[in-house]
């Protein structure tokens, strides 16, 4: 079954004595997640996002794959944030951005998203493992914000578990989901379509979706 993480460092894993921490589930799917990115993302130039990036350990990751990408890595806990400026720093990541502290519960991000200080309109956008162990408005938001910020031939990129036409995928995600919600009734398992629907109203369609290993999904969304 999956588990999930809300802070790093305090569910048992590493942590450094520069507040690099580390999340086991990078290590198991970090590759077959840029084989779902490389295809739109290698060769090309200009900014992405990452939102809930935790660790900080996938930005700094791809961030070596794509030399004339520049990426913008977020969250909002303190420790992730530390994390993942000290994992961009470990790795002496030219091409990463100090964190930006982006709460997904606010469709508009962050101030640096509006006032020339951050990225401009964006290449894509990448979450992982988020929008299941939030609120429902967090996903509204993360939606909301990638249809304002995303250049007219943008991607949102979304990773992790879901249910399709309102079923799991796998009897593993469905005791992850039930786990989910009986520690916190407002998490749980997203379905695609109910993301759709929030997505379509936004003027994003959801144009691929990738059969990831552990019954996981990338759903890519675009501009209609
Ligand atoms: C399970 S972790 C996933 C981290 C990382 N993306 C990964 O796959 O390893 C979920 C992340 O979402 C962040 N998060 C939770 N609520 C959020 C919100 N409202 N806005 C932005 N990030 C949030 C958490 O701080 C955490 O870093």
């Amino acid at each position: 079954m999956a588990e999930y993480v809300v802070e790093f460092g305090r569910d048992g894993g590493r942590v450094e004595a520069d507040g690099r921490l580390d999340a086991a589930a990078f290590h198991r799917n970090h590759q077959a997640i840029w084989q779902a990115l490389a295809p739109f993302l290698e060769g090309r130039r200009g900014d992405v996002v990452e939102v809930g990036s935790g660790t900080g350990q996938h930005v700094v990751e791809f961030a070596g794959r794509t030399p004339d990408i520049t990426w913008w890595p977020s969250d909002l806990n303190e420790a992730h944030l530390r994390s993942i400026a000290a994992w961009s720093a470990h790795a002496q990541a030219g091409n990463v951005r100090a964190p930006l502290r982006i709460d997904l519960g606010d469709p508009l991000w962050c101030p640096q998203m509006r006032d020339g200080s951050g990225p401009g309109p964006l290449l894509a956008v990448f979450c992982a493992n988020v929008v299941h162990i939030a609120p429902w408005p967090v996903a509204e938001g993360l939606i909301a914000g990638a249809a304002r910020y995303l250049a007219p031939d943008g991607r949102l990129f979304l990773y992790g578990p879901f249910k399709q036409g309102g079923r799991h995928t796998a009897v593993s995600n469905a005791v992850f989901d039930t786990s989910l919600r009986s520690g916190n009734p407002e998490w749980g398992v997203r379905d695609v379509a109910e993301l759709e629907q929030v997505a379509t109203k936004a003027g994003l369609q959801l144009s691929d979706t990738i059969a990831m290993p552990a019954n996981n999904l990338v759903l890519v969304f675009a501009r209609i």
